[in-house]
This record gives C-alpha cells, sequence and structure tokens, in this order.
C-alpha cells in the first residue's frame, strides 16, 4: 500500500504571529479558533432563524451561531473592546472603559445564501484601534476566512498579505498552517464577477462589463463575495457589487465588507473604487452603510473611475 508522501513542516499560525502584535495576534487566534468551530457546524445548521439582520436580510441559524460565536471568541480575548456585526443592530462592548482597545467589525458568515448548496462561504474581520464606525484608512488589519473546499484564512501581517491553511491530514492534521505570503494580484486581470441582477445594472456598468468581456476576462461568479473576489486576488481582475437602477448604494456594507478587503487589497498591489473614489477612503456615518464597490487591478479599479467621470 503507498505511504503517505513526506511532506515538509510547515509554519503554524502561532509561530508566525509570535513575531508580530501581540494583541493582533489574540484577535487572529480567536477568529481562527471561530472558523474551525464554524466549519465544523456547517452540515448541522442549515435552516433560517427567523429573524432579519439590521440590512434587511432574513438570518439564516448559522448568521446568528457565527455571530455569538466570534462575537464570544474576540470579547474574550481580553483585548477588544468593541465587536460590530452586520447580524447586530448595535456593538457589544467589553465592560469598563476600553475606548482604544481593539474594534472589530465583522461579517460573520458571508454568502448566507449558499449554506444548502455547499457553495463557498466567507467571514470577513476588519479590526481598529478606538470606537466604531471608522474610516478603512484607518484599519490596523484586516482578515477574510473562505470555507471551502479548503479552510483558509487570508490576513495582512504588516503590510504583507499571507494564507494559512488548515490541514486535514498528516502531523499537523488540525493546524493552520502557511500556505502563502506577500501575495499579489497578478499583472494581467484574468476573471470578473458582478453582483445584482444584471437586468438592474445602470448602463455605465453594462458598458464596462461588456468590455471585459470583450477582452477576454473569464466570468466568475458565485453570490459568495469572499469565494467571488478571492479568485480576483489569485488571478487578477475585478470584482464589483455596483449601483443598481433603483439602488444606488448597492448592497454591501462598508464596515463589515468591502473596506477591510479593500484594504488587503491595496497591500495586496490592487485598489478599490466606489466609482468616484477609493472604498477606504468613505467614513461611514451609520455601521451598516452600504457603498457600490469595484475591487480588484488597479488599472481596471483606474479605467472605471475615468469611465463613471465622463458618463
Ligand atoms: P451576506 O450573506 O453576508 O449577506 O452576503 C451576501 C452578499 C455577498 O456575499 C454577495 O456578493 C452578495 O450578497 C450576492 O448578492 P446577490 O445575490 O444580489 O448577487
Ligand atoms: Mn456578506
Ligand atoms: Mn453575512
Amino acid at each position: 500500500m503507498r505511504t503517505g508522501v513526506e511532506r515538509p513542516r510547515r509554519t503554524t499560525l502561532e509561530e508566525f504571529l509570535s513575531n508580530g502584535d501581540p494583541e493582533i495576534a489574540k484577535v487572529y487566534l480567536a477568529i481562527a479558533e471561530g472558523a474551525t468551530r464554524l466549519a465544523g457546524e456547517l452540515p448541522f445548521q442549515t435552516g433560517m432563524a427567523g429573524g432579519t439582520n439590521s440590512s434587511g436580510d432574513a438570518q439564516a441559524t448559522l448568521d446568528v451561531f457565527s455571530n455569538d460565536l466570534f462575537a464570544d471568541l474576540l470579547l474574550e480575548t481580553g483585548v477588544v473592546g468593541e465587536v460590530a456585526s452586520e447580524e447586530m443592530e448595535t456593538s457589544r462592548r467589553a465592560s469598563g472603559d476600553r475606548d482604544h482597545a481593539l474594534s472589530v467589525a465583522m461579517d460573520p458568515l458571508d454568502g448566507s445564501s449558499n449554506i444548502t448548496t455547499n457553495s463557498p462561504l466567507g467571514s470577513i474581520f476588519g479590526i481598529w484601534r478606538g470606537r466604531l464606525p471608522q474610516s478603512g484608512r484607518a484599519l490596523v488589519s484586516a482578515m477574510f476566512v473562505t470555507y471551502g473546499p479548503q479552510l483558509t484564512l487570508c490576513f495582512n501581517f504588516g503590510r504583507s498579505v499571507c494564507q494559512f491553511v488548515e490541514m486535514r491530514a498528516g502531523p499537523q492534521s488540525g493546524e493552520f498552517v502557511l500556505a502563502a505570503e506577500g501575495i499579489h494580484l497578478p499583472e494581467e486581470p484574468e476573471v470578473y464577477g458582478i453582483g445584482g441582477d444584471r437586468v438592474k445594472w445602470t448602463p455605465r456598468v453594462e458598458e464596462f462589463v461588456r468590455s471585459l468581456e470583450a477582452r477576454g476576462l473569464r466570468l466568475r461568479y458565485g453570490g459568495t463575495f469572499i469565494g467571488d473576489y478571492n479568485q480576483v486576488l489569485r488571478r487578477g481582475g475585478i470584482f464589483a457589487y455596483p449601483e443598481l437602477q433603483g439602488k444606488p448604494n448597492g448592497k454591501l456594507r462598508v464596515l463589515y465588507e468591502s473596506a477591510p478587503v479593500s484594504f488587503l487589497t491595496e497591500l495586496a498591489g490592487g485598489s478599490s473604487t466606489t466609482g468616484k473614489g477609493s472604498v477606504l477612503d468613505i467614513h461611514p456615518k451609520a455601521l451598516a452603510e452600504t457603498a457600490p464597490c469595484y475591487i480588484g487591478s488597479r488599472r481596471l479599479v483606474q479605467e472605471i473611475e475615468e469611465r463613471f467621470s465622463t458618463h
């Protein structure tokens, strides 16, 4: 019988983070713990919770479960003073005066409509110092989790965008180990994913997308922001949840979804825009404020701003 191939030992998440900010390390390790526990729950919680979140989206039981799981783990670190979430009207705060502690804004489960189809899911976290809301420019760190096929964590360590993957076999089984660091969007854009109903795209969005198709970019759209975005990060291109007719501010929440991802994208050599300027320059007034977002290869983002400035 073929013995398992000998694989070299890889750096673990704990080892890697021990060289950085100890408070950020505690936050990242809390998220890693929550991601593993959430992944274990996926087969068992596929129903709806019966309520709606602050954006009016119907809540899946996994939305509520993941919200409570990550919020508890983050507040238990002792270094997080406030947790804001897409699934809560107001933030949960640690007791005592924690105004200078870290604050985390999260989308605890991204892509809930994909739970029953076993399609890729995500979790998104933005980490600031001080009270929320704040602009993406003030982000200290950000992380997103991908569930399926692999369980991965993608985050910045200083200015380097790294990816860790949960091992499922061998001596390091159950540990998160280093899969990539210094991730950069490839020079040549390859894929695109655009949210919302095509019939509701504004003419200038439609024109832009047609030009991408004419250039041979490949359509990659699965309905989970993180699942679709992760392909742009690794293959180059653009993800957008654009302005829609009757919905000029799109759907994705700045604090919980597009700002943390735009922050990582800039560190990976890409950029973002609302059509007018960087997603990171938005100063959200409300925790669940939305904005149209176009995130990915720098030159495509630039092209959108040029097109939109004359249409
Ligand atoms: P969430 O499940 O956290 O509400 O996010 C769903 C979002 C995002 O993941 C995805 O890009 C978008 O909804 C898909 O929207 P459409 O179904 O309108 O395309
Ligand atoms: Mn989401
Ligand atoms: Mn969500």
